[in-house]
């Protein structure tokens, strides 16, 4: 039994589909989270600087004493995780992994589809792995780089997300792809209009979901479960804007934050 809390990690707000998933099967977690939200976005930045950034906030996670590390970030995953598990001795689950897995389950004849960030989706991250799981499934990929700002602007169910979605996904939906991932942290709050799109005929994997799942499970296999029978206490740190990412926050949770939010201003920052 470990009652230390689990850190989760995104460069910014949409970490918190990754975090609602935790908190509904891990109630009496205590939880911290880290948002990245002054050098947010990461899916337009260069692996190096993905790469720092992540392990910054490593550093800055392992201060708070966690018992894991949970990179909430899909690109962040595509292009940190290895390194970062050489930088830490705490278990670091990526949100690949649990997709690509539960992808491949269902995927039956295939094709498999993919869609993220340019940096995810170029780092082939998703691709590879898929590819490693089943050599003779087809795996389409492609970066939606306009669906990031149309959930952060609130137009979830707008034409101009219904555009979106019907620029990025017609080659999908041409193709007959039987699953496909969504493989960035704010496409969950998309699912209803991409189930529209493909007419319900397209299973669609939510990484956090699947990501929640693993984190149960590694703290359960390595006897890391907090033994507390009272809720869950939850902190959020964020690099910039504590009150903007509150105010958000209740899309991407569904609810308030019910913890306080600090601010944790990088040195180069200031
Ligand atoms: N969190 C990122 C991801 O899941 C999306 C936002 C960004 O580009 O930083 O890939």
């Amino acid at each position: 039994m470990d009652n230390r809390p689990i850190g989760i990690f995104d460069s910014g707000i949409g970490g918190l589909t990754v975090f609602k998933e935790i908190r509904a099967l891990l109630p009496n977690e205590d939880l911290i989270y880290f948002g990245d939200t002054a050098r947010v976005p990461y899916g337009s930045k260069s692996v190096q600087v993905i790469r720092n950034f992540s392990s910054e906030i490593a550093a800055f996670l392992s201060l708070q004493n966690v018992k894991m590390l949970v990179i909430a970030c899909n690109t962040a995953s595509a292009l940190a995780l290895s390194s970062l598990r050489t930088e830490t001795s705490l278990p670091v689950i990526g949100v690949i992994d649990p997709g690509v897995r539960a992808a491949v389950k269902i995927a039956g004849d295939g094709p498999v589809g993919v869609i993220g960030t340019r940096a995810t989706i170029k780092s082939g991250a998703y691709q590879d792995r898929i590819i490693r799981l089943r050599c003779n499934l087809k795996v389409l990929a492609r970066a939606c780089p306009l669906l990031v700002p149309i959930v952060e602007e609130n137009l979830m169910n707008s034409d101009i997300a219904r555009m979106a979605l019907n620029m990025y996904l017609s080659d999908f939906k041409k193709q007959e792809v039987s699953s496909l991932i969504l493989a960035c942290t704010h496409y969950p709050l998309l699912k209803t209009l991409i189930n529209e799109y493909f007419e319900g005929k397209t299973r669609l994997i939510d990484s956090a979901c699947e990501t929640a799942c693993e984190v149960k499970e590694v703290l359960h296999a390595r006897r890391i479960n907090s033994c507390a029978t009272s809720a869950g206490r939850e902190t959020f740190f964020v690099s910039d804007s504590p009150e903007a990412f509150s105010e958000i926050a209740t899309d991407f949770l569904g609810r308030p934050i019910a913890g306080e939010c600090f601010l944790h201003s990088w040195q180069s920052e200031n």
